[in-house]
């Protein structure tokens, strides 16, 4: 089954194309156009602009996914009186040769309606809607919560096992999700306030970094050198790099909810205290910003910071994992980008969990894309699970079921 996925939830415009069968998924074309630039001079994803961008991009990049594949759009129609001398598929969703030479059609389009930024959503929706119309294609509606879930299952031979647990940790999410089947989610708990990555964002307008903030964060804090953790044996000689020369002597920093009994989680206050410490920093208030020595110091805060953030995350994820018994851990979002939250939740799973299986998506499937919604698209298609244009909704605060 060939699905084509559109992604247009917050301020990437994306399109990919992923073959499934059985278990195993492949991604065929998987096109990301980023506004980073764009909202990088406002500290942030302004919404209207976004759409506009959106509107502007998605069918150059809807078009490029399909060519990219050996499929032309243009032909992308059911030929009123060729179609009933072609298979099923080709009739449904036109024509394309792929490079092998195998003809090739879409048999569904996936496209996220929710949850996220409304006016984003809307381009990707009802561009999705049209071409569906146009081709008669079906159509899966995407929770994209659950289509970062299904990063996972990229290029999977093997059948997962359930149940798992699941972060999801994004900029606008934060997230531990039991997930006892293919269509069974729970949510075990969330963030009250602030999501992960929007914390990073935050933190690292706090530190002068730049935006998007947990990139720039991860590269200032490897350049920091990180005292021993013995709770995470061997991974504290190598988690930040071991060529860092400034150690890290910042330890100030809370570490929101680690005792609290639930499985949600808070950040908003870490940032306050970032904001604190910041402001009462004696070598700042000695030497100024412009100074050698704070810019040394912005890396430890940057390091402490990112561990604080990575201490809690894993230190819940364990303990749902270990409550329920899991067979399956998985880490993804944006954040799951971040080296050290990979490595520290690799290395407990190992540790603490015997016999369950670690996966996180390879680093092009943890921010936003379109081939975990084709995927998660692929998966509701082998159950039916499709949605009439006619019926097909946005909804931006879309819960995951
Ligand atoms: O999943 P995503 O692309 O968009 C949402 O669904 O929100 O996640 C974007 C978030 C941003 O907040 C960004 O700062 C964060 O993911 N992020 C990272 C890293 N790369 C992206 N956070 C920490 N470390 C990273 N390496
Ligand atoms: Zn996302």
């Amino acid at each position: 089954m060939t699905i084509l996925g559109i992604e247009t939830s917050c301020d990437e415009t994306a399109a990919a194309v992923i073959e499934g069968q059985g278990n195993q998924v492949g991604v065929l074309s998987n096109i990301v156009s980023s506004q980073i630039e764009i909202h990088k001079k406002y500290g942030g994803v302004v919404p209207e602009v976004a759409a506009r961008e959106h509107v502007v991009n998605i069918l150059p990049v809807i078009n490029e996914a399909l060519v990219k594949v050996g499929i032309t759009p243009s032909r992308l129609k059911p030929h009123p009186t060729l179609s009933k001398f072609l298979p099923r598929r080709m009739i449904r969703g036109g024509e394309g040769r792929s490079k092998s030479g195998v003809r090739r059609g879409i048999d569904a389009i996936a496209v996220t309606v929710g949850p996220g930024l409304i006016t984003s959503l809307l381009v990707g929706v009802e561009t999705a809607k049209t071409l569906a119309y146009a081709w008669k294609l079906p159509i899966v509606a995407i929770n994209h919560i659950e289509a970062h879930i299904y990063a996972n299952f990229i290029g999977r031979q093997q059948k997962i096992n359930f149940p798992a647990v699941i972060l999801t940790v994004s900029g606008g999410h934060t997230m531990l999700v039991l997930m006892k089947g293919h269509d069974k989610f729970k949510i075990l708990g969330e963030t009250r306030d602030d999501a992960a990555g929007e914390a990073f964002d935050k933190a690292a307008q706090l530190l002068g970094l730049g935006y998007p903030g947990g990139p720039a964060i991860a590269a200032e804090a490897a350049k920091c050198r990180m005292s021993p953790r013995p709770d995470f044996g061997e991974l504290s000689r190598t988690e930040l790099g071991t060529k860092a020369n400034v150690e890290c002597r910042i330890n100030k920093l809370p570490r929101p909810m680690i005792k609290d009994k639930s499985f949600d989680f808070s950040f908003s206050g870490l940032k306050t205290a970032l904001l604190y410490e910041l402001t009462k920093d004696p070598l700042r208030l000695a030497e100024g910003e412009a100074s050698k020595g704070w810019k040394r110091k912005i890396s430890q805060y940057a390091a402490e910071f990112q561990r604080a953030v990575s201490d809690v995350l894993v230190d819940k994820t364990i303990k749902a994992a270990l409550k329920y018994r899991v067979k399956t851990i998985m880490l993804t979002g944006g954040v799951a980008a971040n080296q050290e939250l990979r490595f520290k939740l690799e290395q407990k799973v190992k540790q603490e969990i015997a016999g369950a299986k670690f996966l996180m998506p390879e680093l092009k499937y943890c921010t936003d894309n379109a081939a975990m919604v084709a995927t998660a698209g692929y998966w509701r298609a082998k159950r039916k699970d499709f949605t009439p244009w006619q019926k097909l909704k946005v909804n931006s605060n879309l819960e995951l079921k």
